[in-house]
Parts: structure tokens; C-alpha cells; sequence
């Protein structure tokens, strides 16, 4: 989709040739002399329109305005948030209209962040997954123009949005896709296609490779499963060699049954979701080569099947991990710790500024979040606070977690330095605690995104968070590594991959 930023006021509104002009009206609305503001004038003394967000009015062919359609919605205060919810209420006019072209008139005064939102709540309302369809219906809406008073004023966040929208979209794309065509192997195809067409490193190693580096979990875990794994790192240099990168590590679990500690039947189809921290990965990767902010940062994606099979592994069964730390398996289900723990070990070679992992960890998260707010663990106060402002930033929120010791207590076992699983109680904390061993050496942070990295239900399918949180909290890292950037604008080093069997 093409998103373009223009300079324009209510006036300039009316003379847009467009198939729908979306007006966002607020609380206190002033109105000029020009036709949308008579309309709009008209429409809230008549009280046909409020402006509280998500109130709809729809006009066809309005004097004076060269649009098809006029929608206007009410946005409230005028907040991201608002303008979000208006945008998506007006989804459902969108795709039965069968608009190609938008143009959005944001209220006088609009932030940076009503222009993210329009922005990025349009991407989202309008997308729609083709991949696996055999008459695919195409997405109509192919051109959105943001209006505001002042384009210069809002350049930036509008790109960072732009570029939001395309992570995020990528982040889906890649989560939507089934589990029988998203393998392992796929995620690793992506990640070097994504590489070469972007300019981004990408290395992407096989079981041979992965066993003589020592991740003697991570193979555990993949070795009941016919699809061979993948360790997936994505590299992107923006800035000097001499600063220290973030490193973020995404679960790629492409299908998750349990294993020998299988999962009940139903529903068990949405575990195609639990990749979708490596899909938060990629879909970063993709919105950080649009941009190319002074940044370097590391991707690293574990990705493998958890399945029942003769050579799975079993309840019982101690592991050695990279770490050296051996791990008492009494749950396979609880396999996501058992893949990242490998990761974050090796995320040390990098040495790291910080380093995020993310993943659709536990069950107990969606208990105790729901899907509104990812669970942020954090070994360090700042990074907390960062992650804590970018998700609010940026319309994907996440909420602090405890780790309190007393938490480890039900991971002690006699057969080995630590169990995968405690007791039910405080089930995202434990899950949580377990990976906190195993990311000693640098300031870490968690995000469990089993409540908010995808929707059920009628609307089923991968929402792309967090993209959103980690692009913003990337971004602004950028501002504060400036002592270590070198100067002029960064450019991303050549693309090169490699894939091995
Ligand atoms: N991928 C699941 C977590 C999950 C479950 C996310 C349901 C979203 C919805 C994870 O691998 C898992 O199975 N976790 C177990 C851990 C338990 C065995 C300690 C869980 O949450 O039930
Ligand atoms: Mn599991
Ligand atoms: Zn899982």
C-alpha cells in the first residue's frame, strides 16, 4: 500500500479527487467556510454525528466536495488512540465501498502519534490474508493520503509509521501462513530472501551446525519432529562497529503440540501462532531496513516443531544446555523456554547493550493479560521503563511482571540444576524465572505474547505484535546511543546470506 503525507486543511479536503474522504471530527470542532466543514457543522447540530469515537456518517456525492464518499467519524480528543478506533470503524465502509484511494483529513492541532495511528490503523483494517487462498480476493485500498496542517512538522513519524505498517504486516503475513508451509526452513528462506532484498546479514544453520555449537536443548526439542530446525540470525548494522548491539531473540516454534505431553485437540490449530516471536523478529528486521536508523542489532530466531514421535523427547529426560546448565524435562509443552535459553547463551558472543526476548510462552500469560497488554519481565529497571513507554508509544502496550526469587523455588529438582516447569501457580513468572538463568550477562528483558501476537475467534490471524513496541523502543535507542553512532547517515552493509542444510 502506498501511504503519502500531504499538507491540507478542510478547505483543501473538499478538492481531493478521491473514491472516500475520511474526516476525523473532534470534540470542539471549529469550522471554516468551506463545504466539509458545513457538512460536518450541519451533521453535529442535527446530532446525526457525535464526536465520540467510533461514530460513523456516511455521505455520497456532498456539494462542493469532489470525493465519492464522505465518512466522517468521530475522534474524540483527537489522541492516537482515538484516531485508531475511528480508523477502524470505518474499516467496515472501506472494504464495502471497495475504495482504492483514502484520503484522511486528521483534526487541526494532530499529533505525531494521530498521524501513526492513521497510518498504521488503516494498514491493519485493511489487510487481507491471500497466501493460502484459491481465488484469492485482492486488498482494494491501494493508495492512503494523511492529511495534516503541517506535512514538514509530522515527516518523521510518518515515516516511522510507514514503516511500522510494513513490519507489522510482514510480522502476520508470516504468522497467518499454516504451519505445513511455514517451517522451519521457511522462516530460514524468508530471513535470507529479507536479507538480500534489504541489505541485511542473515546466517541460517542446520542441525549439524547447531549440535557442534552445543544447544542441547534447543535440538531436544526438535529432534520428535520430521522438519529439520533452524537457528536463524539476522544482523543490522546501522552504526559503527564499536557499538554494542541489541540483540533480539524471537521463539520460532512453527507448530506446537506439545509433544509427548500432548495438547488437548481444541483449538490446538492456532500453535501455527507460536512463531510469532520470530515473526515479531522479522517483521522488526523489515521495518529497520526501511528506515535504516544508527543502530546495530541482532536477530536471532530458534525455530523448530515440538511433535510426539518415536524420537521425541520425554518427561524425564535431562538436557545439557549451551550453557552447560543441565535442564530436568517435566513438561514437554513447556518447550519455548527449553529453545530460547540456547539462544540467549548464545546471545553473548554478540555482547550485547540489552538484550528482548520474545515469545508466545505460556498460557498463563493470556490468564493473567488477556490480549491487551504483552508481559514484560525485565532484569533491569531501565530497559523496563523503555519497553514500558515504547509499547504505550506506540498503541502496543505491554505491562511489567514480577521476578521475585521466591518465584524459582518450583524449578528445583533433585535429577538436575533446574526443571522446564513448576506448578501452575504464577505459571508466565516461573516460565519467566527459568529463562532469567540463562540471560546473566546482560540487561534482559522478556515479552510473553501468547495473549496479543494473535487473535481467535471469527477474526482469527496474527495481529504483528510487537512490532510496533520494539521498532519504537529501537528507535529511540538510537538517540541515545548517538555518542557511540558514527557520523552521517548509516547505510546498512551489502546484502549476503547463506543457508545451509
Ligand atoms: N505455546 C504455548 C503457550 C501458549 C498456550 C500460548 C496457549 C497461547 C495459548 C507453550 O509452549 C506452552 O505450551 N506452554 C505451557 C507451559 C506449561 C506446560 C508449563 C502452557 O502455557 O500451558
Ligand atoms: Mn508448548
Ligand atoms: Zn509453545
Amino acid at each position: 500500500m502506498d501511504f503519502e503525507l500531504k499538507t491540507l486543511d478542510l478547505a483543501g479536503a473538499a478538492g481531493e479527487k478521491t473514491d472516500v474522504l475520511l474526516v476525523l471530527v473532534t470534540e470542539g470542532f471549529r469550522a471554516g467556510k468551506d463545504p466539509v466543514s458545513r457538512l460536518v457543522q450541519a451533521a453535529l447540530q442535527a446530532g446525526d454525528l457525535e464526536p465520540k469515537a467510533g461514530k460513523l456518517l456516511q455521505a455520497y456525492r456532498a456539494e462542493g466536495i469532489a470525493a465519492t464518499r464522505v465518512l466522517l467519524a468521530g475522534a474524540g480528543d483527537g489522541s492516537g488512540r482515538k484516531v485508531h478506533a475511528a480508523v477502524q470503524a470505518a474499516a467496515g465502509v472501506l472494504r464495502s465501498s471497495k475504495a482504492k484511494k483514502l484520503v484522511i483529513a486528521l483534526p487541526a492541532g494532530s499529533g505525531d502519534e494521530a498521524v501513526r495511528a492513521a497510518v498504521v490503523g488503516t494498514a491493519d483494517s485493511s489487510y487481507v490474508y491471500v497466501a493460502t487462498k484459491s481465488k484469492p480476493e485482492a486488498r482494494e485500498l491501494k493508495k492512503v493520503v494523511v492529511g495534516v496542517a503541517d506535512a514538514a512538522v509530522h515527516k518523521a513519524a510518518f515515516a516511522r509509521a510507514r514503516a511500522a505498517a510494513i513490519g507489522i504486516e510482514f510480522a502476520r503475513e508470516l504468522g497467518n501462513l499454516p504451519p505445513n508451509h511455514a517451517t522451519p526452513t521457511r522462516l530460514g528462506e524468508e530471513a535470507g530472501k529479507l536479507a538480500k532484498a534489504h541489505g541485511l546479514h542473515a546466517e541460517v544453520l542446520g542441525p549439524k551446525e547447531v549440535a557442534r555449537i552445543g544447544m542441547g536443548s534447543f535440538l531436544a526439542v526438535a529432534r520428535g519432529s520430521a522438519q529439520p530446525l533452524r537457528f536463524i540470525t539476522l544482523r543490522y548494522d546501522g552504526a559503527g562497529r564499536g557499538q554494542a548491539p541489541i540483540v533480539l531473540v524471537g521463539k520460532g516454534i512453527t507448530f506446537d503440540t506439545g509433544g509427548i505431553s500432548i495438547k488437548p485437540a481444541a483449538e490446538m490449530d492456532e500453535m501455527k501462532f507460536d512463531m510469532g516471536g520470530a515473526a515479531s523478529v522479522l517483521g522488526t528486521f523489515r521495518a529497520l531496513a526501511e528506515l535504516k536508523p544508527r543502530l546495530n542489532v541482532v536477530g536471532l530466531v530458534p525455530s523448530c516443531e515440538n511433535m510426539p514421535d518415536g524420537s521425541a523427547y520425554k518427561p524425564g529426560d535431562i538436557l545439557t544446555s549451551l550453557s552447560g546448565q543441565t535442564i530436568e524435562v517435566l513438561n514437554t509443552d513447556a518447550e519455548g523456554r527449553l529453545i530460547l535459553c540456547d539462544a540467549l547463551t548464545y546471545a553473548e558472543r554478540f555482547k550485547p547493550r540489552a538484550v528482548i526476548d520474545i515469545a508466545t510462552l505460556t498460557g498463563a500469560c493470556v490468564i493473567a493479560l488477556g490480549a491487551v497488554r504483552s508481559g514484560l519481565f525485565a532484569s533491569d529497571d531501565q530497559l523496563a521503563q523503555q519497553l514500558l513507554a515504547a509499547g504505550d508509544a506506540a498503541l502496543d502496550p505491554c505491562w511489567r511482571m514480577p521476578l521475585d526469587e521466591e518465584y524459582a523455588e518450583g524449578l528445583k529438582t533433585n535429577f538436575a540444576d533446574v526443571a522446564n516447569v513448576a506448578g501452575r501457580a504464577g505459571g508466565a513468572v516461573t516460565a519467566a524465572k527459568f529463562l532469567q538463568r540463562f540471560a546473566q550477562e546482560y540487561p534482559w528483558a522478556h515479552l510473553d505474547v501468547a495473549g496479543t501476537a494473535w487473535k481467535g475467534g471469527a477474526g482469527k490471524g496474527a495481529t504483528g505484535r510487537p512490532v510496533g513496541l520494539l521498532l519504537e523502543y529501537l528507535l529511540a535507542q538510537e538517540g541515545a546511543a548517538a555518542g557511540a553512532a558514527a557520523p552521517g547517515r548509516a547505510k546498512a552493509a551489502k546484502g549476503k546470506s547463506r543457508a545451509r542444510a
